[in-house]
């Protein structure tokens, strides 16, 4: 699997990462597209990884894309880093090796997701937990799958939804 490494993506998430005043996003907004236990999976997340979930689906929305998976893509599809939240600063230590070094960051995240390595084992495989997680929540194939190749650039072009995802989740 190849990597996405967009810089301008990376860089907005540290920014919403620091910022003290975001909040989390509340239910209300979410029961349109999760069923109950996707909503308590949301929830798990840091308020920061709430809200840029929420503007990727914003973005989808004012783009005119409508298909319900695909919206359920978008609060969900970084869900998986909820197994070992990160704290500002390994966010940073990621994104900075992954401009500077990709292939170590790549070799990093095979790692045991212990200590400093924690940071790139989340990075490398935050997608293919999700898509583990949401599958037990009734799930269709589709939502499952939008999740676990969301951050592989290698993915088939003609998938039209995912790579409208990838492109929501690039500009959030
Ligand atoms: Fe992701
Ligand atoms: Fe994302």
């Amino acid at each position: 699997m190849k990597t996405r490494n967009n810089l301008t993506y990376r860089i907005q998430q540290f920014k919403l990462a620091i910022d003290p005043h975001i909040q989390p996003v509340q239910i209300k907004e979410l029961s349109p597209y999760l069923n109950g236990s996707q909503i308590t999976f949301f929830k798990k997340m840091q308020p920061s990884e709430q809200r840029h979930a929420y503007e990727v689906l914003e973005k989808l929305k004012a783009e005119g894309c409508d298909h319900p998976d695909l919206l359920r893509a978008a609060l969900l599809h970084d869900v998986g880093k909820i197994l070992y939240p990160l704290k500002p600063w390994e966010r940073a230590m990621v994104v900075i090796t992954v401009q500077i070094a990709p292939s170590l960051a790549r070799q990093l995240g095979q790692r045991k997701p212990i200590g400093f390595f924690k940071a790139f084992v989340v990075a490398a495989n935050h997608a293919e937990w999700g898509a583990d997680l949401i599958s037990k929540t009734g799930a269709t194939e589709l939502l499952v799958d939008l999740i676990r190749n969301h951050e592989d650039s290698s993915a088939p072009v003609h998938d039209h939804l995912l790579s409208c995802l990838q492109k929501a989740d690039d500009a959030s």
